[in-house]
């Protein structure tokens, strides 16, 4: 073992300098000085911007952390709200399970658990929407638990400072590991947050910043000069692509008719437009999709990439024919009010 090894246990408290000098100011994040003074972050707060996280930048999550916070300061409050409530504030935040998990969540906790969040990592895992990341993360931030919190950066970081030559993410129990074996007992939190910011600034994927870098002495990739080929990744597979049509009916106050989607299932429970299945080959007559007999033009086109698929939608509109009545399910809204799924605006822009 070399004396720069980053198990020597002068690494984790180089890093932990580095954090109280540097730490990102973050509107969830309890800072290190305020810790140090005795401040304590609120669970619900941590959880909530964990969960948010998951799926969205930083930069994107700061102002719609905020609003969520403002309207339900809580997880009681977040409990007795509406789920179609918290689906109309997460518009534009992705996959809308989290958003369904959210509020179940909240209701588990208020309900089980007394409005009070559990501390372990463990009990953490057994609520609704939190997963291996998600536990960890919240047992360290809000608990200050020795959880070994490990998300994209970290797993960058990790495999820089150790030179973890397996691709990811075959490499992932290694990186554990690694984490398992420097971990400090005390300061978990804050540990996990320094290692999240390194990834986010200095030890970003292109470029990183090692002359910056607090723990360039202890990183084996820095020394091979290898560590803008780290992590080494397994080939992607290429995201097959999907077709489908949506429908945009207009009335004469110039609202448009909207139908909510099936609760499982991708955007379950949000807004839409009526339209067809989405699917890699299209079948059958389209306009069996459509919700009204009509002069239907195709006006544009929607394209959207998830996780797993790219998205082509042909996009349809036409005046109501007289005589149209809405069937239950279906809503007629202003376009430019509605809270919709990414998609699904870019849907209603190539109508308008
Ligand atoms: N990304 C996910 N969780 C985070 C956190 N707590 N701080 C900064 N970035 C994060």
């Amino acid at each position: 073992m070399t004396r720069n090894s980053a198990k020597s246990p002068a690494f984790p408290q180089a890093l932990l300098r580095w954090y109280d000098a540097h730490a990102r100011d973050l509107p969830w994040r309890v800072g290190p000085k305020a810790r140090q003074a005795g401040a304590r972050p609120d669970p619900y707060a941590v959880w909530l911007s964990e969960i948010m996280l998951q799926q969205t930048t930083v930069a994107t999550v700061g102002p719609r952390y905020l609003d969520f916070l403002t309207r339900w300061p809580d997880v009681n409050a977040m409990a007795a709200a509406a789920q179609d409530d918290i689906l109309g504030e997460w518009a534009g935040l992705g996959y809308y399970a989290r958003a369904r998990n959210l509020h179940k969540c909240a209701v588990t906790v208020a309900s089980d658990h007394n409005g009070v969040f559990p501390d372990t990592e463990e009990s953490l895992r057994a609520l609704p929407g939190i997963g291996a990341y998600t536990a960890a993360a919240i047992a360290a931030i809000a608990f200050d638990r020795r959880a070994i919190v490990i998300d994209g950066n970290i797993e960058r970081v990790v495999t820089r400072l150790y030179a973890i030559e397996t691709p990811l993410p075959a490499a992932k129990p290694e990186i554990r590991e690694k984490l398992e074996a420097i971990w400090p007992a005390k300061r978990s939190g804050d540990f996990a947050q320094a290692l999240m910011d390194l990834g986010a600034g200095l030890c970003r994927p292109k470029a990183p910043m090692c002359l910056l870098c607090p723990i360039s002495s202890h990183c084996a990739a820095f020394k091979a000069g290898t560590q803008e080929q780290l992590p080494v990744k397994a080939a992607k597979k290429a995201k097959p692509n999907r077709i489908g049509a949506v429908f945009a009916l207009t009335n004469a106050k110039g609202e448009m008719l909207f139908e909510r989607r099936p609760e499982t299932g991708l955007l379950g429970g949000m807004l839409g437009l009526p339209g067809t299945d989405w699917k890699e080959r299209p079948n059958g007559d389209i306009f069996n999709a459509a919700p009204a007999d009509a002069d239907w033009e195709k006006t544009g086109e929607a394209t959207h990439t998830f996780t797993h698929f790219h998205l082509t939608l042909d996009v349809y509109a036409a005046p109501a024919p007289k005589g149209f009545r809405r069937a239950r399910d279906q809503q007629w809204l202003d376009p430019h009010e509605a809270r919709l799924p990414t998609v699904m605006k870019k849907a209603v822009g190539a109508a308008l």
